[in-house]
């Protein structure tokens, strides 16, 4: 396909006509679409360095580019038109506009995405029409910035990658055992205290030798959003229609937490922030003072996120420390529970239930489905499917998260030498492609519970921006063309479209579809299968 556009529409014609954008170029928007059209005129200014008005309101004769919506259209459906008199960007709603204008940009040269007007650039548009729509409803991507902190630039460039890539949800993984990066008001040490760690564990247990003790990083890692920092996030990404979903992970993945407040642990000694990875065996006690704490966390969090979802883990939880304390025993007997896994279950029904009250949906990963929780509760499957398979016929509805394919931590190929550290073992470029949300087996009434599918970049062994981006590129675009398309994937075709657009996220100085030509001997050996 000539245009490269990825993920590839359902359909596309190409006609014989060109477009220009020139001084006479204007946009005309109505009402709902004028912010999208005001981004896209933003957009179109900087690089093309024409004043690129915006009429809003009733069809403006003046205007060249059109952006509104249709009846005729689906949710976040939308088509676009290429004539010489004019575009026409339609959106079966504001979504589904602002969905047009992503394509539209893609029809663009690739210095559409610079912030600055670059001489050189012929700004004719080849004559085309395209229809698409997506299959599924959530498009998402997790970004873990507790394990290493990223701040709100590389956050914003990775809400514009998904915008261009018609996904519609980012997952912000905040606090983990060795970070917490969110600022909560009426617990100041959780940021002062649990948003720095003392160094970090520079290796992985994948190159490890055998016996050899952990490789430590000698700097302390530091970092978290202020509330204003996040409500920017928020902003941003709804312009982009971008729902984000913060993650509070309980009661496991807490020692960041416990290490600025003792009180919520199970030990009396102080806990340090970790520099480890992997699970801590240290989770949150049970006690009422515990819960009431994460509920006060909770009720700021859903000041600052006004989407309906709100992630509370339940991943990984480690029992050992409730079986061997009194407290914990006491709680389990006083709640006419039998063992610490009822009481797993126990609290995320609690949260599950806290965050229906107030009118939010409880989002938690699969382990929550070893235990009674309300069936509103959206189960992330990343243990592979049967957790995804078992909620949905238990009546939640499912994001697939499968680690198998959407765990984009782990390397993109066999060549270690060419990547940065990553888990393991390899999630191949073509195995993210061929994904379907949909496990095979699954009976439609059941696979209707599935709202869609999300690629992880947890962050361990992510030091800096450019590798994360090294593991997430390509393999993102190929996520997303699985995700959203509604026919068959074309793996060749797909291969093909990638050059032109490597362009255009090079543009938007997002990089990783380099390969190195020749790695050296001992990168290429380094690795070492986990025992
Ligand atoms: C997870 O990877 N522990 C959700």
């Amino acid at each position: 396909m000539a245009t490269g556009i990825i993920p590839r529409p359902e359909s596309v014609t190409e006609l014989p006509t060109t477009f220009r954008i020139d001084a006479e170029t204007v946009i005309g928007a109505s009402a709902e679409c004028r912010r999208t059209a005001e981004l896209l005129a933003a957009r179109l200014r900087a690089s093309t360095g024409h004043g690129i008005p915006v009429v809003v309101g009733p069809p403006a004769d003046s205007a060249t580019i059109s952006l509104s919506t249709s009846p005729g259209l689906v949710e976040s459906a939308y088509t676009v038109v290429v004539e010489e008199s004019g575009v026409r960007l339609t959106g079966g709603d504001p979504a589904g506009a602002f969905h047009a204008t992503q394509t539209f940009l893609q029809l663009c040269p690739p210095q559409v995405f610079r912030r600055v007007l670059l001489g050189g650039v012929d700004w004719t548009i080849g004559g085309i029409r395209v229809a698409d729509r997506p299959r599924f409803g959530w498009r998402g991507m997790l970004v873990d910035v507790a394990r290493h902190f990223f701040g709100r630039n590389a956050i914003f460039k990775l809400v514009d990658a998904l915008a261009l890539h018609h996904m519609n949800v980012l997952h912000l993984h905040l606090t983990d055992d060795q970070g917490w990066r969110v600022q909560i008001d009426r617990y100041p040490e959780l940021t002062r205290v649990g948003s720095w760690r003392e160094f970090s564990t520079a290796d992985s247990q994948y190159i490890r030798p055998e016996g050899a003790p952990p490789v430590r990083d000698h700097a302390p890692h530091n970092g978290y959003f202020t509330k204003e920092d996040l409500r920017e996030i928020v902003a941003y990404a709804a312009d982009r229609f971008v729902t984000v979903v913060p993650e509070i992970d309980l009661p496991g993945h807490s020692q960041a937490a416990i290490a600025a407040y003792p009180e919520l642990g199970n030990v009396s000694g102080p806990l340090d922030v970790w520099t480890d990875w992997g699970v801590s065996r240290h989770v949150l006690n049970v006690e009422e003072s515990t819960m009431r704490f994460y509920e006060h966390v909770l009720d700021e969090v859903l000041e600052i996120f006004p989407g309906p979802f709100v992630h509370i883990g339940g991943d990984e939880v480690p029992t050992d420390e409730w079986r061997t304390s009194a407290a914990a025993q006491a709680r389990i007997r006083q709640l006419g529970l039998r063992d610490e896994s009822e009481l797993q279950g126990w609290v995320t029904d609690r949260f599950a239930t806290f965050l229906e009250k107030r009118g939010r949906r409880a989002v938690g990963w699969d382990e929550i489905l070893d235990h009674r929780v309300p069936v509103r509760t959206v189960v992330m499957s990343w243990r592979g499917t049967a957790g995804g398979i078992a909620a949905a016929r238990a009546g939640h509805d499912v994001v697939m998260t499968p680690d198998s394919e959407t765990y984009l931590y782990h390397p993109q190929t066999d060549d270690r030498g060419e990547q940065p550290l990553a888990a393991e073992p390899p999630v191949t470029l073509r195995q993210v492609y061929d994904y379907d949300p949909i496990p095979p087996g699954l009976a439609p009434s059941d696979g209707a519970r599935i709202l869609g599918a999300q690629c992880q970049m947890w962050t361990e062994f992510v030091v800096s921006e450019r590798q994360m981006h090294q593991l997430v590129f390509p393999r993102f675009c190929a996520f997303a063309e699985a995700v959203w398309r509604t026919g068959p994937g074309d793996f060749d075709d797909f291969s093909d479209r990638l050059a032109a657009h490597a362009a255009r996220l090079h543009a938007l100085d997002i990089d990783g579809f380099e390969r190195r030509p020749s790695p050296g001997p001992t990168e290429s050996t380094r690795f070492r299968p986990a025992p």
